[in-house]
Formats: structure tokens, sequence, C-alpha cells
């Protein structure tokens, strides 16, 4: 099964330009989806829509084979999760412990199993020692830990992350996808990331690239980043380990096509052993 099917997906904020137009696309069950598009190209407004935080003009949004209908939002809600942008129109609790229950509660947790999964998620974050702190006096960095944990507790089969990462600093960063490659891999979880890191979208699966409201591109991050010049009319970038390849083939050095550095070394490593 799909984790999403979306088919002729269309809205509109004014009524007069399309933030989204005729967007079809299918996300397998399992699989880690990235979707890149330059500021305003309708990135965030698909995740909305997938949640049904947004009502489409028109078009169909399946999750797990549901249609996303006013009727089974609830029932949507608890097989997709989304962590935002933008941490502070999350926070409600007065607390970090607070908040993080407050989406439990919601999802009709067990109260007897609430304080466990709480520091549980609030350790693998990174944010256990602030479970008694005021949310709203955080750093943004920490806001967005505490907004993963909250989504992450919630168990849900498929995850949006909006560029929930954005505020964190390079290790931070590191840390958090480690945690949600570890839990996609584990757990089966389907993972779809909205993000500005080109690192990151050629360690996923699959690549939806938007332009003005628009797919633009989809397919592999190989398949993709092939198509560089589109990209770079687009004011998309594409990764280190990729150029440096093609650097090192315009000079001579044929080594096979990689998104890993670590395949790449091993390539390089061959052809001048056989040199
Ligand atoms: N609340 C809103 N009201 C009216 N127009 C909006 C609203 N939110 C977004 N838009 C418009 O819809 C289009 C798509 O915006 P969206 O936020 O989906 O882009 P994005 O790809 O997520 O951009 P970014 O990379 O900056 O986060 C833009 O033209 C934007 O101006
Ligand atoms: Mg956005």
């Amino acid at each position: 099964m799909n984790a999403i099917e979306v088919k002729n997906l269309n809205y509109s904020y004014d009524r007069e330009n399309w933030a989204v137009k005729d967007i079809s696309f299918v996300v397998e069950e399992g699989s880690y989806t990235t979707i890149i598009g330059h500021n305003g190209s309708g990135k965030s407004t698909i995740a909305k829509l997938l949640l049904g935080l947004l009502e489409k003009n028109s078009g169909s949004i399946l999750v797990e084979g549901l249609e996303l209908t006013t009727e089974n939002l609830h029932e949507i809600r608890n097989k997709i999760g989304i962590v935002f942008q933008n941490p502070d129109n999350q926070f409600i609790g007065s607390t970090v412990r607070d908040d993080i229950a407050f989406g439990l509660e919601n999802h009709c947790f067990p109260q007897d199993e609430m304080d466990e999964i709480i520091e549980t998620y609030a350790q693998k974050v990174g944010m256990f020692d602030y479970l008694d702190n005021e949310p709203t006096k955080l750093s943004g960095g920490q806001k967005q830990r505490v907004a993963i944990a909250s989504v992450l507790a919630m168990k849900h089969n498929i995850l949006v992350f909006d560029e929930a990462t954005s505020m964190l600093d390079p290790t931070g960063k590191k840390e958090i996808n480690q945690l949600i490659n570890e839990l996609h891999k584990d757990k089966k979880l389907t993972v779809i990331s909205i993000t500005h890191d080109i690192e990151e979208v050629a360690q996923s699966d699959n690549v939806i690239v938007v332009d003005k409201g628009r797919i633009a591109l989809t397919g592999t991050p190989l398949e993709v980043f092939k198509k560089e010049e589109a990209l770079i009319k687009m004011q998309l970038d594409i990764p280190f380990v990729y150029k440096f390849r093609k650097a090192l083939s315009q000079n001579g050095m044929k080594i096979a096509e990689t998104l890993s550095m670590e395949r790449m070394v091993e390539e390089i490593c061959q052809f001048v052993s056989k040199k």
C-alpha cells in the first residue's frame, strides 16, 4: 500500500494565484522522500494540505488508502504527524513536559505510560534536562527539538518534517537526522522531509522538486541531480559529492556515479591503484 497518494491537487490562498497547481505524487510506505524548491514554491502548502490543515480546492489525497475528508480528519491525524518550520506556533503547555503530554492526551495514550514516553523522547532529542522549563523561553533550536520529540512520541506511521531542523547547529542537525533515520529504518516510518539541505536530499530515496506550485521533477536523487541545468534555473544546488565527481570526470577520472562520499573515495582509490 502507498503511504500517500496525491492526485491533481489544487490550492489557492486568494482565489487568484495557485499556491499548488495540479500536483500528483505517490509516497511509498517506509520510504524517505525529500521535497525541495526555492522560497515560496509551495512546499509548506503541500504539507498543510496533507494534514488537512488547509482545505484543498480540488483533487484528492489518500493517506494509507483513506481519503482525506472532514469526517476522516481525526483518523488521518492518527496516521500522519507534522513538525513545522516555525516551532513558536506549536506550543500550548506551560512546561516542555506538558507540551509533549498534550499531543499524547489528544491521541488517547494511556495515562500510566505517558511519563515514560515523554522522558524517552525528550532524552532522544537531548531535551531531558529541560522537561520542567517553559517552552517559550527556549532557543529556536531547542524549541525545534521539543516539537520533534512531541511528534515522535505519538508514533505516527508517517511523519512530515517542514524544515524542522533549520534552526539547529550542524551537530544538532546531524544528531536529529540520525535519529529520524534510525526510526525510519527500524520502525519502517515513512518520512517526508521538506528541506533546503541538499546533502539530506542526497541520502533520501526519492525527491520531489516543486517550482511555482507545480512539480518540476521527481525521481531518485541521482536522477534528479542529473538535471543540473534545470535545478540551477530553479536556484537549487547539487551536492558536493556530485559536483566533485563531475570535476574528476572532466579531468579524465571516470568513476561510477554515486552520492555516497565513502563509495566515491573507494572508487578513487581503485582508479589510482589501477594506474
Ligand atoms: N497564509 C498565506 N496567505 C496567503 N498566501 C500565502 C500564505 N502562505 C503562503 N502563501 C503563498 O503561497 C505560496 C507558497 O507558499 P509556501 O509557504 O507553501 O512556500 P514554501 O515553498 O514553503 O516556501 P519557503 O521555502 O519559504 O518555506 C507563496 O507564493 C506564498 O506567498
Ligand atoms: Mg515553507
